[in-house]
């Protein structure tokens, strides 16, 4: 019988283990050269509907390196649900290649795309969530902190894509998480709620305040991310206003512990939601958290296409 495909549309549809596994098989590809012709023959689609640096070429390069080729599909290419319906796009991208990376307006897209296709789906950033960045942060995090369980991490900033996944990768893993947004930027009660089962397991603590200071002084990491995301340039303004008093900076840093990394997803516009002096500090891990993006994308693309 055929093998059912995994999709990665959500840190959800990962459990533990297979985190652990995808962890376990970076550090394996990061230290080592080999794998090289482990995708040898296997063609991953990359169909975008927004920009990227980062994500596209860490999987197009990955991908290389693994012995394998891409095929991209930028917003004028595919035209999902434009040209044609996504789930037509599905069925016949599904006979030409053997994987796609799908970064999406909506998650929806994503989902429909995993649904009725029959190769594997991975989400590269939709407007909810980015699973693949907050994999990546957090074998960055492991790599420095040596352990997960416990951990203080705290995301100040919008409660977007990325704070989303991370609440799915904190519950998951044991890392208690404070979210820091302004009222009615929250990460949304649903996502949270989502979440519940996973934090029995774990143990681990999820908390939403408004307050900058609150979650600052005894953060092992703070994270931080645009207050304008891709999709939200119409409300740039009032964003620009409401996030104001959240902006990483030295003020705010002052309160943290003299260990405390700080992370963002990048692009970064520094005097917006970050300072330059915060983020090209001693403390930065911005760049190693890139980096890390085409390892942990790797060792994602060995388990789902081989
Ligand atoms: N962090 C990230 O996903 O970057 P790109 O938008 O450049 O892919
Ligand atoms: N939250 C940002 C992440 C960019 C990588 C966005 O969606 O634009």
């Amino acid at each position: 019988m055929k093998k059912k495909k995994k999709n990665l549309t959500s840190i959800l549809d990962l459990t533990v283990s297979e985190i652990n596994q995808i962890f376990s098989l970076t550090r394996k590809m990061k230290s080592k050269k080999s794998f090289t012709t482990a995708l040898k023959g296997k063609i991953l689609g990359l169909v975008f509907q927004k920009p990227s640096l980062r994500t596209r070429i860490s999987f197009e390069a990955g991908m290389y390196q693994l012995g394998g080729r891409v095929v991209y599909l930028g917003p004028g290419d595919a035209g999902l649900d434009k040209r044609e319906p996504v789930e037509d796009i599905a069925r016949i991208l599904s006979g030409y290649l053997d994987g796609i990376v799908a970064r999406t307006f909506s998650q929806q897209t994503v989902d429909n795309l995993a649904e009725f296709s029959t190769i594997p789906v991975i989400n590269g950033l939709s407007n909810l969530l980015h699973p693949c960045q907050v994999l990546s942060d957090i074998y960055t995090i492991k790599e420095k902190k040596k352990t997960l369980k416990g951990l203080k991490v705290a995301f100040i900033g919008d409660g977007n894509n990325v704070c989303r996944s991370l609440i799915y990768a904190a519950a998951k893993l044991g890392i208690n998480l404070t979210i820091v947004v302004p009222k009615g930027y929250e990460p949304g009660r649903d996502v949270v709620k989502k979440a519940d089962s996973e934090l029995m397991k774990s143990g681990s603590k999820i908390t939403v305040t408004n307050n900058p200071f609150r979650a600052i002084n005894n953060a092992d990491i703070i994270y931080t991310d645009v207050w304008v995301s891709m999709g939200d340039e119409n409300s740039r303004a009032q964003r620009l206003k409401d996030f104001k008093p959240y902006q990483l900076n030295s003020v705010l840093f002052k309160k943290a512990k003299p260990d405390c990394l700080v992370m963002h997803c990048l692009p970064a516009h520094r005097g917006e939601e970050i300072t330059a002096e915060i983020i090209d500090g001693p403390n930065s891990i911005v760049f190693d958290q890139a980096e890390n993006k085409l390892h942990v994308q790797k060792a994602i693309l060995l388990m789902l296409l081989n």
